[in-house]
């Protein structure tokens, strides 16, 4: 089993603490670790594993090398494929199965987000190993997750069996609204399963000009070895020819012969300010704190505090997030609306 590593986007919306520099699976998080760094540890303890390919920008190599480096991981030899720029998710897949193609066309991958947070390690271990059992028949597999509200941002799977029937990525309010109240759909985990081979053959037929552009980038790529660690620059004027599209909608809305693995596991794709939040225990006032922080007649509000005291009187449903450049105060109910801050930040500043 090869667990792939995806990991790109900035995470605007968890602002002021994620940015371009320092993206959201690098920020620490309220029980310790970062996301990246427990994504590795989960994918290092999963089944037979020999090595993790890691996708991502060239410019994180160096903080997530650093992760990696906190959690043993023994034996098991680092595949870093670095991306010029990002070309959504598509082309990193293409990457990762022609890299490992190249060594085993009928090598079973699996695709893990570097920003979910999973905690029951052995229900997810146990997922995975079922995938793989279907993926290695020449299936590409997907995981679906209880889909509890009718989210936008997510893909909603319909299944019989281990088959998907139906695949639809984002759909709009009405539509998920219509999904969920048929109770016949689970949200798309964002995790796949297949052989590289497999893979392949779907891209060749579904996105033809993500796998050739892809792979032409990784023909004339720079790549170093050494002893446990393969570096692979990806050639900055190949990659630019690929179209940037995601997974979702470039392979798995139109492939036919899906398969499918029910999870139960906890699972949450740490988006937004309000999905953090939830892992900083509420007091009786339903506030959550983190770092010195001093209420007084305060309801329902969340509070970062890194490097002073934050003093809070009489408000309500406030997310709160002092850094030493930069202080957040937003609405709990326009918690996603900070990504139009980061927007503009970028625009005007
Ligand atoms: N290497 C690389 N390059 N990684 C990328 C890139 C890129 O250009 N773009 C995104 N990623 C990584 C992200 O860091 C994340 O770990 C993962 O790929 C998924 O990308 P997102 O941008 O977070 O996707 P999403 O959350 O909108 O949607 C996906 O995940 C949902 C569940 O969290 C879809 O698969 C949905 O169907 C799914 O429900
Ligand atoms: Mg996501």
């Amino acid at each position: 089993m090869v667990p792939v590593i995806i990991s790109g986007g900035v995470g605007s919306r968890l602002w002021p603490i994620s940015r371009a520099s320092h993206p959201k699976p690098f920020i620490p998080l309220p029980g310790g670790g970062t996301l990246i760094r427990r994504t590795y540890a989960r994918a290092a303890g999963l089944a037979s594993v020999d090595q993790i390919v890691t996708v991502t920008n060239r410019d994180l190599l160096f903080l997530t090398a650093d992760e990696y480096a906190e959690v043993a991981a023994p034996g098991v030899k680092n595949t870093f494929l670095l991306e010029p720029f990002g070309r959504d998710t598509a082309a990193a897949v293409a990457l990762a199965a022609l890299q490992v193609a190249g060594d085993n066309p009928d090598a079973v991958l699996v695709v893990l987000p570097a920003d979910h947070l999973i905690l029951d390690k052995a229900g997810f271990g146990a997922a995975v190993a079922k995938a793989a059992a279907i993926a290695a028949t020449g299936r590409i597999v997907t995981f679906g997750m209880k889909a509890e509200s009718p989210e936008t941002g997510f893909g909603y799977i319909e299944a019989e069996g281990d088959t998907v029937l139906r695949f639809v990525e984002k759909p709009n309010a009405e539509r998920a609204a219509q999904f969920i109240a048929s109770g016949r759909f689970f949200w798309n985990s964002g995790m796949f399963c297949f052989t590289a081979r497999s893979m392949i053959a779907a891209m060749q037929e579904l996105c033809p000009d993500v796998l050739s552009n892809a792979s032409t980038a990784l023909e004339k790529a720079r790549t170093s070895n050494a002893p446990d660690r393969i570096i692979v620059e990806i050639d900055r004027d190949g990659f630019a020819a690929v179209p940037a599209v995601s997974i979702d909608y470039a392979v798995m809305e139109k492939a036919r012969n899906v398969g499918f693995v029910p999870c139960s596991f906890d699972w949450s794709d740490i988006g937004s300010w309000t999905v953090l939040s939830t892992l900083v225990p509420a007091d009786d006032n339903g506030n959550r704190t983190t770092g010195e922080t001093m209420l007084h007649g305060v309801t329902n509000c969340y509070v970062h505090s890194e490097d002073r005291l934050v003093g809070l009187v009489g408000v309500s449903d406030l997310l709160i997030v002092d850094t030493p450049d930069a202080l957040l105060i937003a609405h709990k109910d326009k918690a996603q609306e900070v990504k139009d801050l980061y927007n503009r930040l970028k625009l005007e500043g």
